[in-house]
């Protein structure tokens, strides 16, 4: 397994894979590497004759408040793993590599209304930083293929934006949400949780599944849109009593992420929630019908 920091070596490398005919799968990571990364890294190799994983914590998407500071960095265990399973290259650029002018004057990319509702209120700049990146980790790798997982489903839908309106030539692969024993989606933050909340935080994915069962139930359209209301105040409820401070579950149109209009049949929808439980944000989702 190839490790590389340098954009020339990267380049020069890819280029001989290329050369010789060979696809690459690409799957872009911020490292401390969970299951639900190697699942990602499986469904690569299925795609691909070669296997690229980059590992960078990009400081383009953590607010001035959030934590980018503390955020776990495992580089030798995520290589360890990542050697493990047969990962051709690994590219781990610093900061200086990727921004070399710095952050300040740096072309941002900016992908309108998807990004604006869900995670991007909470989180401003937080999917512009992610499409900028990926821009530039897309350029540097010219993958044919990129593979990122359901759980960060707005940001899924972000970058398949991107990628048409750019046209990119790249296809995006959805990887399954691994979660664990409890329902709790994996998820690098989950080690913030502490003892007890790491107890109550799988009731999150409870609280979504049972939205999704209520919507299920729908027997017309209009009651879809009724029960979709009443499913998600409950929601709320429940996880506000239990200790969660919600901030948003919502149920969507699965491909624009719009609230659902009469036209919607459970399977065009998606719901979608964001907790606090102490200092930990949680996102989660489940498709209505999947
Ligand atoms: O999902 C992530 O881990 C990050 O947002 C990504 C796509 C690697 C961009 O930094």
């Amino acid at each position: 397994m190839k490790v590389i920091a340098d954009v020339e070596e990267l380049r020069t490398t890819l280029g001989h894979w290329r050369q010789r005919g060979e696809t690459i799968a690409f799957v872009p990571t911020m490292g401390n590497l969970h299951a639900g990364h190697l699942s990602l890294v499986s469904q690569a190799k299925t795609q691909a004759d070669r296997v690229v994983v980059s590992i960078f914590v990009n400081p383009l998407q953590f607010g001035p408040s959030e934590d980018f500071s503390t955020y776990p960095r495992t580089l030798d265990e995520d290589l360890s793993q990542l050697n493990k399973e047969n990962v051709d290259m690994v590219f781990t650029p610093c900061e200086k590599t990727l921004y070399p002018e710095g952050r300040e004057q740096l072309t941002r990319v900016t992908v309108p209304v998807v990004s604006s509702e869900l995670c991007g209120q909470s989180r401003p700049g937080f999917f512009s930083g992610v499409a900028t990146v990926v821009t530039k980790l897309f350029n540097l790798v010219q993958p044919n293929y990129a593979v990122f997982g359901q759980k960060d489903y707005q940001q899924w839908l972000v970058i398949c934006q991107l990628v048409r309106d750019l046209n990119m030539p790249i296809t995006m692969v959805m990887g399954t949400t691994v979660r664990e024993s409890d329902g709790l989606a994996m998820s690098s933050r989950n080690q913030y949780l502490t003892a007890s909340e790491r107890q109550l935080a799988p009731r999150f994915s409870h609280a979504l599944l049972s939205i999704k069962k209520h919507l299920n139930n729908a027997i017309n359209k209009q009651n879809l849109l009724h029960l979709a209301d009443t499913a998600i105040q409950e929601g709320i409820a429940t996880l506000t009593a239990q200790g969660f401070k919600v901030d948003y579950l919502s149920v969507r149109n699965k491909m624009t992420l719009c609230l659902p209009c009469e036209n919607d049949s459970p399977q065009d929808l998606v719901v979608l929630g964001a907790v606090w439980l102490g200092k930990t944000r949680l996102i989660d989702n489940v498709g209505v019908k999947s």
